[in-house]
This record gives structure tokens, sequence and C-alpha cells, in this order.
């Protein structure tokens, strides 16, 4: 039988699902990263692991979270949306970050586009919780 954190709530939200199973790769990719960094004393990709940790790992593990305890949220169009805008943004923004922390400036128009679909992305996560969060 499948258990919830809401007993209130019939069963986790796919969504929910989706968003924590992407998290944990995004964990494994962060960790990975940090490992690779402190065997090889080489910090160039700091900031790209830090990204992928605290946007890939943490943020989307805390909208699988919150989507899974507040389905109505989850299944909303403004999810949907938020889904895509930051899954489609992250993998881009995170190889973008990349090359331009290696010196290939050429790719800051696409790292900057990317960071504005991502930040759109939370502030459609923002929206969602504002308007679909109800009791
Ligand atoms: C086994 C797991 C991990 C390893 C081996 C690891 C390794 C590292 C290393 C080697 C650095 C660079 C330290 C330096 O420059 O002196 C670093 C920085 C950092 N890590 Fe991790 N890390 C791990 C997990 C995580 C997780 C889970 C998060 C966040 C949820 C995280 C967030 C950060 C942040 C914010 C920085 C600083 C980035 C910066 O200063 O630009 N790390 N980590």
């Amino acid at each position: 039988m499948q258990t919830t954190l809401n007993p209130a709530a019939p069963a986790f939200s796919r969504a929910g699902i989706v968003w924590l199973k992407l998290s944990v790769v995004y964990l494994i990719i962060g960790v990975s990263m940090g490992i690779a960094m402190g065997a090889s004393q080489n910090f160039t990709l700091r900031p790209v692991h830090a990204h992928v940790n605290l946007l890939g790992w943490t943020t989307m593990a805390l909208a699988g979270l919150i989507y899974s305890v507040f389905p109505k949220a989850g299944e909303s169009r403004l999810a949907r949306a938020h889904f895509w805008l930051m899954n489609l943004a992250l993998p881009v923004m995170m190889v973008a970050l990349g090359l331009v922390l290696f010196g290939r400036m050429a790719v800051v128009p696409v790292l900057g586009a990317a960071e504005i679909v991502a930040a759109l992305g939370i502030v459609t996560f923002a929206a969602n919780l504002f308007i679909n969060l109800k009791n």
C-alpha cells in the first residue's frame, strides 16, 4: 500500500515523484563533481557543482516534496510550466556556465538566456504556491 505524507491526500502526485527522481539524478552528478574536484584539486567548476546541488538537488527535491504534500498545486498548469522552464533551462545553464568558466566567453548570451528561463521557472513556482496552496 502506498503511504502519503499527508493522510488527507489520496496519494503522492505523479508530479512530485518525477521531481524527486530528477533531483537525485542532480545529486549524483553534483556529488560526483565534488569528489572529482577534491581528487584533482581543480576547483574551476565549483560554481557548477554548487548550482547542480542547490538548484538541481535541493530546490527540485523541495518542489517534489511540496507537490507531493499539495497535489492540487503539483498538478496545476503552473506546475507544468514550472517543470518545463526549470528542466529545460538548468542543463543548458550548467553546461554554459561550465564552458564560460573554462573561458568560452562566446557562450555568455546562452548562459544569460538560460538563467532568465530558470528564473522564470522559479517565479512560476512561487506563483503556483501562492495561488494553489490551500488548506
Ligand atoms: C560528497 C558530496 C560533496 C563533495 C565531495 C563536495 C565537494 C566540494 C568541494 C571540493 C568544493 C570546493 C571547496 C573549495 O573550493 O575549497 C565544494 C564547494 C561547494 N559545495 Fe560541495 N560537495 C559535496 C556535496 C555538496 C552538496 C550536497 C551541496 C549543496 C546541497 C554542496 C554545495 C557546495 C557549495 C555551495 C560550495 C561552494 C561553491 C563556491 O564557493 O563557489 N556540496 N564542494
